[in-house]
């Protein structure tokens, strides 16, 4: 696991947004899966800087979402389908097609996530997984005790996870959705490179238990740790509970150039 403490949530969604950059430049068609929420929204702001100051194309990179709330009408501006399509796809001129997510909506669910699956592979896999991190230490909706090995599939949130998303529901925790779609951890793990991303100090604790914990499904950001390929873009604030920061530091400071991420 690679471990980069930047200055500020601009320059890590710099960052992160070079190594997409980079990787369409490899394979114009490659496959991104899209984090929802606040953490990646730097990285997104970043992204459309390049294509829209630099004419960076990515016209051809296909999405996949990380996870989708049941219960929302098709099209509800609050699901995250809605909420990837304005802030990615619409914002970089993207064609909105090359973006799939879980049908949450399905009469069968489970067939559903079957389905996801299965679009996953038919695309080859995901070449670029970007995550946030819930406070409890949750990737996608796998909330702690999820199998390190799970794939799609419905999940029930937390309370503590409905509570910090009500403020995309008015602040009312009552209209928050109790399910939800999410890739599965070992479907997160099918990726060929994971980035996570976290800021600020309510998510030190939880960066801390992702970075310096032990493996563990009560943490499932741990398992981080069980991919060859594995980056943790994180500033200050959100580095101030782990022993290593000043490790983590000197070894980003002497990377050469040419490795990037
Ligand atoms: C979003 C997702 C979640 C969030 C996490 C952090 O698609 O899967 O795991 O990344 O809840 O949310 P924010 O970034 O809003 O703090």
């Amino acid at each position: 696991m690679e471990v980069v403490i930047v200055d500020t949530p601009e320059s890590g969604g710099s960052l992160v947004a070079e190594a997409i950059v980079r990787l369409v430049a490899r394979r114009p068609d490659a496959t991104v899966g899209f984090a929802t929420g606040s953490s990646p929204e730097p990285v997104y702001a970043a992204l459309a800087r390049r294509c829209i100051e630099e004419g960076v194309d990515l016209s051809r990179l296909r999405g996949f979402l990380l996870d989708e709330y049941v219960g929302l009408a098709p099209g509800d501006p609050r699901s995250y389908q809605a909420e990837i399509q304005r802030k990615v796809f619409e914002r970089l001129g993207l064609p909105s097609d090359n973006l799939r997510a879980p049908d949450a909506s399905a009469a069968d669910l489970e067939a559903a996530c079957a389905s996801y699956e299965a679009a996953i592979a038919a695309a080859g896999g995901i070449d670029l997984q970007l995550l946030g991190v819930g406070s409890d230490g949750h990737i996608g909706f796998n909330e702690p005790t999820s199998s390190l090995g799970s794939r799609t599939r419905i999940k029930s949130l937390r309370q503590q996870t409905r509570e910090d998303n009500a403020r995309f529901f008015d602040d009312n925790v009552d209209v928050v959705p109790r399910h939800v779609l999410t890739q599965g951890i070992g479907t997160i793990r099918d990726a060929r490179h994971l980035i996570l991303v976290a800021w600020g100090s309510n998510k030190a604790e939880a960066v801390a238990s992702c970075v310096e914990g032990p493996v563990t499904s009560m943490v499932p950001a741990s398992a981080l740790h069980l991919h060859p390929h594995a980056t943790v873009v994180i500033d200050d604030a959100a580095a101030r509970s782990l022993t290593l920061s000043d490790y983590f530091r000197r070894t980003w400071a002497a990377k050469p150039d040419w490795q990037y991420l």
